[in-house]
């Protein structure tokens, strides 16, 4: 797996927001008292992502940072923090398996490692077909339903083996020539 710094993409020029999206952002940075911008930053990081490709590259790292008028580092901190950041060019599906107390205690780590036979890559990889990125999340808030993933807006809980198996399928089939 590459880290930040040796990223592919590093060399890459900035992206830039289309002229509607970055109303949107100047309307978020502006909901913030001046110097406090920062604040955006989550917000501004997850609609980046969605607009380049699902991911977070270098460049667009520190497009981010220039809007918010903080520091790159700033903004690597938070996108290497919280899991549902992309920092590497994922799969056309992240599969994100809770790996916290409660789902644990219920089989997550059979889970993951269900996926990881299945899929032939460890969690962090993307499958050689391009289809599928393997993630282990903390707590997804869905504590009760364990074990559980979180698939873009969806959750799939209760897993076992065999729907996990058929949801693997479903996926395929639906991205597969995509
Ligand atoms: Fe898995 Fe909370 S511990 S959702």
């Amino acid at each position: 797996m590459s880290t930040i710094a040796t990223n592919e993409y590093i060399n890459q020029p900035e992206p830039e927001f289309s002229a509607e999206k970055m109303k949107e952002v100047q309307r978020i940075i502006g909901l913030f008292p001046e110097g406090k911008q920062k604040s955006a930053l989550m917000r501004i990081l997850h609609i980046a992502e969605e607009e380049f490709g699902g991911w977070l590259s270098v460049p667009t790292m520190n497009y981010v940072a220039r809007l918010l008028n903080i520091q790159p580092i700033e903004v690597y901190e938070v996108a290497t923090f919280y899991t549902m950041f992309n920092i590497e060019k994922p799969g056309k599906v992240v599969l994100e398996v809770c790996r916290t107390g409660p789902c644990m205690l219920v089989g997550s780590d059979q889970i993951i490692e269900h996926i990881e036979k299945k899929l032939n890559i460890k969690a962090g990889e993307t499958s050689a077909d391009g289809i599928f990125t393997l993630k282990t999340a903390e707590c997804l808030g869905a504590c009760g339903y364990g074990p559980m993933l979180q698939c873009g807006k969806h959750y799939h809980e209760h897993l076992t083996p065999a729907k996990v198996d058929e949801l693997l399928d479903t996926l395929r089939k639906e991205h597969s020539d995509k």
